[in-house]
């Protein structure tokens, strides 16, 4: 694997690759990487010639400084399962080289309701923050597919949305979630809990199993108002949602039976770490 920590450095091994026809497939990362983050890697590595990672914690999505100040960075180790995983480029840069005329937003982008909901909602001026690093970095590394995970299914969606309005051609790919054995999704925010915490969080898994299994008898309300009990009597001192949703434009659904395709979606605090899971209703898994 190659390391790059410069835009320019980075650009001139990319440019003769690109020119011959090469593809590259590209996987942004704010590092503490997880078996779901090698997942992104390898599903690069099967559709495409070249796999870049990036690992840069970006400011300008964390409405919280404290969580931004808590973030896990461990890079030795990240770079060590990228190797691992046949990662062929790692764009390491500084936040100087991603903003060099520092973090004020240049750019509105136009997410319309998208950034009303959800983690929209209660992450203020957290989606336009993404838009303004990941629109960086795809300028930068010009991917021709661009894989994240659904575990941050908002974020798929808004990322889509960014593709459209700045008519940049790279293809989005979103993989699975990834799960421990006990159905904790996996996320680096993991790292924050402690053992006892880790077999609590497991609620918000069976939560969503049980939406799934009950979503074509119960109303949506309803099945809200058990889970979100359920998550407070497990220990979660807060709950942001509980959601059941339209999976293709995240509006929330009302009514039991629905042709549309629905997804559960919830975030809830732990012993003061923000956790966030989703699960697609209508699948057979
Ligand atoms: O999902 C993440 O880790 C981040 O939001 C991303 C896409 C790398 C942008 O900073």
């Amino acid at each position: 694997m190659i390391l790059f920590k410069t835009i320019d450095a980075l650009q001139k091994h990319l440019y003769n690759k690109k020119n011959n026809g090469i593809s590259i497939g590209f996987v942004p990362t704010m590092g503490a990487l997880h078996q779901g983050h090698l997942s992104l890697i390898s599903m690069s590595k099967t559709k495409c010639a070249i796999t870049v990672c990036s690992i840069f914690v970006n400011p300008t999505q964390f409405n919280d400084s404290k969580d931004f100040e808590k973030y896990p960075i461990t890079i030795e180790n990240d770079i060590r399962l990228l190797e691992l995983a046949q990662c062929d480029v790692l764009f390491l840069p500084s936040a100087n080289e991603i903003y060099p005329k520092g973090t004020a937003l240049t750019t509105q982008y136009q997410l319309g309701y998208l950034e009303t909901l959800l983690e929209g909602k209660f992450r203020p001026h957290h989606f336009q923050g993404v838009c303004q690093v990941v629109h960086t970095l795809l300028d930068i590394v010009t991917p021709d597919m661009l894989f994240l995970g659904q575990k941050d299914y908002q974020q798929c969606m808004v990322i889509q949305q960014l593709l459209v309005i700045t008519g940049i051609k790279t293809q989005l790919m979103m993989a699975p979630t990834l799960r421990e054995n006990s159905g904790l999704a996996m996320s680096s925010r993991n790292m924050r809990l402690n053992d006892v915490d880790k077999e609590k969080a497991t609620v918000i898994y069976q939560s969503l199993k049980y939406i799934k299994q009950n979503c074509n008898d119960k109303l949506p309300s309803d099945l809200i108002a058990t889970v979100t009990e359920q998550l407070l009597q497990n220990g979660f001192e807060k709950i942001d949602y509980v959601a059941i949703c339209n999976a293709n434009d995240l509006q929330p659904l009302t009514n039991i039976k629905s042709n549309l395709p629905r997804v559960a979606l919830i975030a809830a605090f732990l012993n003061g770490v923000r956790l966030i899971d989703n699960l697609l209703l209508d699948d057979a898994s």
